[in-house]
């Protein structure tokens, strides 16, 4: 007679297995993703399966497949107390009695993909460098004396198959009251660096560990720090937060801080202080915000700029100030929280720092390139990380460049006169009649624009507070579409443009937004001097895009993907009117919001894409604009609006 036959889905895997076999060993032996914790003694429930034809046994008797609801002894204990589905069993109990097929549902897949809102967005599947087992240890034994730890080791291996393990002081030192409180029954928490690094001790608790695990992903800006608090089981993010960046008081922009390093002995101390503190607080909030002990988050990934990972690493950023730009080091970091001084976190919690692909072109553009994914890209895409500096990739299947452009402040609403950060009162959309050169706007925190039934411009004159960066490139554009601004940037007065919008300013001239000074409220204008400093924020990122392209060998790139908070309020018909992104047709550009946040979460929950950007960013040609003369040209050229040269469609419809 043949052995049963098992069919997992949606694996599809099938073998044939003597009467008996409980259904986890024959997922273990046929590689189906089936979780398990406690290792099969029925008292995690990871393991869950749903059986969907066939005999199964339940306390060493056949029933019939309209008797699968029913449970064994070890369910109907774990039922009592935490309940378990109808339908469901648990797959260390259930054995497999003729020919079988069994559904694995998703939450009992470790591999399982993380449902995420953008259909566009890629999909993260779960692989954490971090994971629990539960293991029944050995009691010591003066006979055959052995440490505690080489009888944790062992039951890992006996248990679990885990061959060797490291651990660190600040564990070992919990580990003797650990196991004598569980019993000798604890969980652990093993690290691994790699997929073939040896296993590090990470935490250990008393008996089945059931309130989860964490993980913490960090995008370090110059200006703020945001972070996701993720279950490194279901890949969900449980809780946001962000935070300013508190280096700000010693500098606005990344060059100002490695000037403050430079001048200021110790300077770079005091930065590294700050950032680690604002880090610790966030993760204490974080936590409370989600409800969770922070000993509970044991694993971090940050993305950052270069100047900002050095100086979280506390290293002195002064070399990346001047040429050639040397970084410490490019590698991907394995750290723990202690060394660090993250001690809102557990001392041995891990920490991954993605790596970096040049002295300009930090891990933040390495997490874009992670999760946009350029390399794997049939059509030629340029992506544009908008933010103090521009990070631009562009590539495709056969080569992918770097380069980072410094674009300023500008588009972020800084050195504009009526500029302000995106927050409700900024005016963040506008449009002007190409025939009566009036405006019509939206302010953040409304839905309706200035002209619509419903806007009251009353309560709008005192909620109006400036223009933010999408407000402002918008506001550039839209002057050039109606004629009020001429190729070379430079603003027309109102006899020439017959429009009384247009206002003396010195000896240039502004074009009035709104003005609500009659009620004492602000005058909203844009400027002379906010056109030029847009101009050179455009001319900076538009040469950085040219530079790569000759590096490349084009005249023209296939799309276009704007990444960054802000890049995902910008407008692609006046990003390309004001040639600030090459000449594609508006459908080519697209939005990939906070890449680099996506990209830290990738890496917070899959290993494997930890090799995956190691090797790709090795791969990466690295384009210096600071050196390049080549920028310099392409930077004048791209101070007219759209180009001096280049054609731009778009302006001509
Ligand atoms: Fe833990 Fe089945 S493996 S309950």
């Amino acid at each position: 007679t043949t052995d049963p036959l098992v069919v997992f889905t949606p694996s599809g895997k099938r073998g044939r297995f003597p009467k008996g076999t409980p259904v986890l060993t024959a997922a273990r032996q046929l590689g189906v993703d089936l979780d398990s914790v406690c290792g099969g003694r029925g008292i995690c429930s990871k393991c869950q399966i749903t059986p969907s034809y066939g005999e199964f046994s339940k306390h060493g008797v056949t029933v019939a497949p309209d008797a699968l609801s029913e449970w064994n002894s070890v369910e109907q204990r774990y039922d009592d107390k935490r309940g378990l589905k109808a339908g469901r069993r648990l797959g260390c109990q259930a054995c497999v009695m003729g020919d079988v097929v069994i559904d694995v549902p998703p939450e009992s897949q470790v591999h399982r993909q993380v449902v995420r809102k953008a259909a566009s967005a890629r999909t993260i599947v779960m692989d954490p460098a971090t994971r629990l087992y539960y293991i029944e240890v050995d009691e010591p034994d003066m006979h055959t004396p052995t440490g505690d730890l080489e009888r944790v080791a062992r039951a890992l291996k006996s248990q679990w198959n885990v061959p060797d393990v490291t651990t660190d002081l600040a564990t070992l030192s919990r580990l003797q009251p650990v196991l004598r409180k569980g019993g000798w029954k604890v969980t652990v928490a093993l690290h691994k660096a790699s997929e073939t690094a040896v296993p590090r001790l990470v935490a250990v608790w008393p008996g089945l560990h059931e309130s989860g695990l964490y993980g913490l992903a960090i995008d370090l800006g110059s200006t703020t720090i945001a972070a996701h608090l993720t279950d490194l089981e279901t890949g969900l993010v449980v809780a946001s937060s962000g935070i300013m960046n508190p280096q700000i008081r010693f500098g606005e922009d990344l060059m100002s801080r490695v000037s403050y390093a430079m001048m200021n002995p110790g300077g770079d101390r005091e930065m590294t202080a700050a950032v680690r503190e604002a880090i610790n607080a966030l993760a204490v909030d974080i936590a409370k915000e989600a409800d969770i002990a922070p000993s509970l988050i044991l694993e971090t990934v940050f993305v950052c700029n270069p100047v900002m990972h050095h100086l979280l690493l506390g290293i002195d950023p002064v070399e990346l100030g001047q040429a050639p730009f040397a970084l410490a080091t490019s590698n991907a970091l394995n750290l723990e929280a202690r060394e660090l001084g993250l001690t809102s976190l557990p001392p041995s919690a891990s920490v991954y720092i993605l790596p970096c692909i040049a002295g300009h072109v930090g891990a933040d553009a390495a997490a874009v390139a992670l999760s946009e994914e350029p390399g794997k890209s049939e059509d030629l895409v340029l992506i544009v990380d908008v933010g103090t500096n521009a990070e631009l990739l562009l590539g495709n299947t056969t080569r992918v460049l770097a380069c980072s452009s410094p674009t300023g402040p500008a588009f972020e609403g800084a050195q504009i006169s009526s500029g302000q950060r995106a927050a409700p009162g900024a005016i963040e959309a506008i449009r002007i009649d190409p025939e009566t050169k009036e405006p019509r706007y939206r302010i953040i925190g409304s839905d309706l624009w200035s002209d619509e039934e419903g806007f009251d411009i009353a309560a709008a004159a005192s909620g109006i507070t400036g223009i933010c960066g999408s407000g402002i490139i918008e506001a550039v554009a839209e002057l050039r579409l109606a004629g009020l601004l001429d190729s070379s940037g430079l603003l027309g007065s109102a006899e020439q443009t017959g429009t009384p919008r247009m206002i003396p300013e010195g000896r240039t001239h502004s074009y009035v937004i709104f003005d609500g000074t009659a009620t004492g409220g602000p005058l909203i204008t844009v400027t002379q001097g906010d056109i030029r400093a847009i101009q050179l924020a455009k001319s900076a990122l538009y040469a950085g895009a040219r530079l790569l392209m000759d590096e490349m060998g084009v005249e023209t790139v296939d799309r276009v993907v704007l990444a960054g908070a802000f890049g995902a309020h910008i407008s692609a018909k006046h990003a390309v009117v004001l040639g600030m992104i090459p000449d594609v047709p508006l459908g080519k550009v697209t939005s990939a919001g906070n890449a680099a946040g996506t990209g830290a979460r990738i890496a917070l929950c899959n290993l494997g894409a930890r090799a995956e950007i190691e090797r790709v960013v090795r791969q990466i040609t690295k384009v210096e604009t600071a050196i390049e003369p080549r920028f310099q040209e392409h930077f004048v050229a791209a101070n007219a609006i759209p180009h001096k040269t280049d054609p731009f469609a778009e302006l001509a419809k």
